[in-house]
């Protein structure tokens, strides 16, 4: 049996130290600034606007595209380094590749909260946070929109590399705008720290890789 290792901040603490009143969009930033993490409020708050507006675009529901963008980021509250120790006390599944690059458990730790701090029990929502950083084979649309509203949610002055076509392929479909993106993940691959093996599942899916 692996030792548990020590992490900061625990579940535990976590949870004494914050009540949650039902309303996400007040309940997540009140949590994340009494964390340290007032750019994340902020970028939660951008993802969960743009989450909502894409819903109503595609045929999903707002309500929990929103309740998905608010809650996607909420395990900033865990440094880098702490990511794993965090996952493993947690008991997370931990991919080899999640074992290498620990920023990606991110997407996992927040379902972890999002259950465990907000109370959130909605399958959907939490498949969506779940897997708003890399995607997934299978994916609902609900998770797409959580994981382009993500994308372009972006808190800098200037367009990312992949925005003009993003926003051009979402002109067409919510899944040319998931292969948009995909597909500047798959053509940066070997300057990344890992390519997960759920994004090359869903890339392999919507035809990104042949
Ligand atoms: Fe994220
Ligand atoms: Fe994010």
């Amino acid at each position: 049996m692996s030792a548990i290792l020590p992490y900061q901040p625990t579940l535990q603490s976590l949870r004494s130290g914050f009540n949650a009143k039902g309303w996400l969009n007040e309940d997540v930033p009140t949590f994340l600034v009494q964390n340290d993490c007032q750019r994340a409020a902020a970028h939660c708050a951008s993802v969960a606007r743009a989450a909502y507006q894409l819903a109503e675009r595609f045929g999903a529901d707002p309500l929990a595209a929103e309740a998905g963008g608010w809650l996607h980021d909420v395990s900033v509250i865990w440094p880098n380094d702490q990511r794993l120790a965090a996952a493993e006390a947690l008991g997370i599944e931990i991919l080899p590749e999640e074992r290498k690059a620990p920023m990606i458990l991110h997407q996992k730790l927040s379902v972890v909260l999002a259950r465990e701090i907000f109370d959130v029990r909605d399958a959907a929502v939490l498949s969506a946070v779940g897997c708003h950083t890399t995607l997934k084979a299978g994916a609902s649309s609900l998770d797409k929109v959580v994981f382009i509203a993500d994308k372009l949610a972006w808190d800098e002055p200037y367009d990312a590399p992949w925005h003009p076509d993003l926003r051009a392929a979402l002109e067409t479909s919510l899944d040319e705008g998931c292969r948009v993106y995909l597909r500047y993940l798959w053509e940066q691959r070997d300057a990344l720290a890992v390519f997960h093996p759920w994004t090359a599942e869903a890339c392999r899916e919507m035809g990104v890789i042949v």
